[in-house]
């Protein structure tokens, strides 16, 4: 296996489990075939990690072991096996069963919804590992068929064709329950691999502050997750917001399916909330649950921009000691920035915000420490109260 050294910085940042080295930390050449298997070293030849390199991406080295041990088809079971069992808990038979550089498989995402898998290759290097990984994944998971791609934003980055191919047979529609609640699932949709597995805990946390019959808007719905908990626990009168037909489409089929009723609407969020103001119409709790406004530093300051928008618009919308839950599932929106877009937002409304909850990925989003980027969906709860 060819060695890549890298530099002091980098190998005490390894020595904390950062999972990654840029390319502007490697010392020696870059004569390697991407996804090559490497042994990182630090400047006096020591061993610091096991990865697989790309010399055309930034970041250059995944790890995928800080010991030393052999990369093969045993090891990529037991990292499987034991993520796999990290998720036997969860409460739905729907759940994320690996979650990349979170489960040490960088590069690699299984989503389990039912009997079916959808699985998505991200880098060269674990694209090397195809037949190995879909073999195990077959005899560990026996899944009644499987969805698998490699998309094309990752395939731009790391110089791959991109792909989606079904093995096994998949229909259209997948049914899975989460918390008593059923879905469908359309797992060739281009969202995500086809639900938000990642807010299963928050959905249940929010719908249990809600009364018999409040009044919930759910902005930026996609499938209805949050507003069908809703309904379905709560008996909540509930609509749904999101700017997709398609999504506010498969919404209402989910209402149809756990034989709720609510109501739909196709728009702009940020518009429709203006539009409310002008109506009479109030509600006891809003959910803000926005795509990724800043997926990198630069878009920060346009991010809380638009996160402003739309709170102080909720906030107007509100009635006295309603609840507002508002997400970032942007890594550089974080917890803190939340709390200044809400106070902020409630002042420029004559306001208060008390915090009931602070939220966070679903553990089958495994949040490691010495990997910050592995946590980046954050949330509040929160109370508006009169001055
Ligand atoms: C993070 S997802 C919401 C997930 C959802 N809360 C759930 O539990 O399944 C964000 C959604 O926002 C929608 N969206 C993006 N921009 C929008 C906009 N300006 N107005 C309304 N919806 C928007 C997307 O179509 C997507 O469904």
């Amino acid at each position: 296996m060819k060695k890549v050294r890298i530099n002091a910085k980098a190998a005490k940042e390894l020595a904390h489990y950062a999972p990654w080295v840029y390319r502007s930390d490697i010392v020696s050449g870059m004569e390697y075939e991407p996804g090559e298997l490497v042994e990182v070293v630090d400047e006096k030849d020591r061993f610091v990690a096991i990865g697989y390199i790309n010399p055309a991406s930034t970041i250059a080295v995944r790890v995928l072991s800080f010991k030393n041990v052999p990369i093969n088809r045993a090891f990529f079971k037991t990292r499987i096996l034991r993520a796999a069992a990290r998720r036997v808990d969860i409460p739905s038979d729907a759940c994320r069963l690996i979650h990349t550089e979170a489960d040490f498989l960088p590069g690699l995402v299984v989503d389990r919804y039912a009997d079916y898998l959808s699985v998505q290759f991200t880098t060269a290097g674990m694209l090397r590992f195809y037949e190995t990984i879909l073999d195990i994944l077959v005899e560990v998971l026996e899944p009644a068929g499987m969805i698998v791609r490699a998309e094309e934003y990752a395939g731009k980055k790391e110089g791959f064709e991109s792909f989606v191919r079904e093995i096994g047979s998949v229909p259209d529609r997948v049914v899975i329950e989460e918390n008593g609640v059923r879905f469908y699932v359309d797992l060739r949709s281009s969202q995500k691999t086809g639900f938000y597995l990642d807010q299963r805990r928050n959905r249940k946390i929010v719908t249990d502050y809600i009364k018999q019959r409040d009044c919930v808007l759910d902005c930026f719905s996609n499938t209805g997750g949050f507003g069908l908990y809703a309904k379905v626990k709560k008996n909540a009168r509930v609509r749904c917001v999101d700017i997709s037909e398609e999504v506010i489409a498969l919404a209402k089929q989910n209402f149809d399916l756990n034989e709720a009723t609510g109501e739909f609407v196709v728009a702009n969020v940020f518009d429709y909330l203006r539009e409310l103001r002008a109506s009479k119409e109030r509600f006891d709790m809003i959910i803000l649950d926005p795509p990724s406004f800043a997926k990198s530093r630069s878009k920060k300051s346009a991010a809380m921009k638009g996160f402003k928008d739309i709170t102080v618009n909720a906030m107007k919308l509100v009635r006295s000691e309603g609840l507002i839950a508002l997400f970032s599932c942007s890594h550089h929106v974080g917890m803190e920035d939340l709390k200044k877009i809400a106070l902020q937002s409630a002042k420029d409304n004559g306001k208060m915000v008390e915090v009931l909850e602070h939220l966070y990925q679903d553990i089958d989003h495994p949040y490691v420490l010495g990997n910050p980027y592995s946590l980046y969906l954050e949330g509040l709860l929160l109370k508006v109260i009169d001055l």
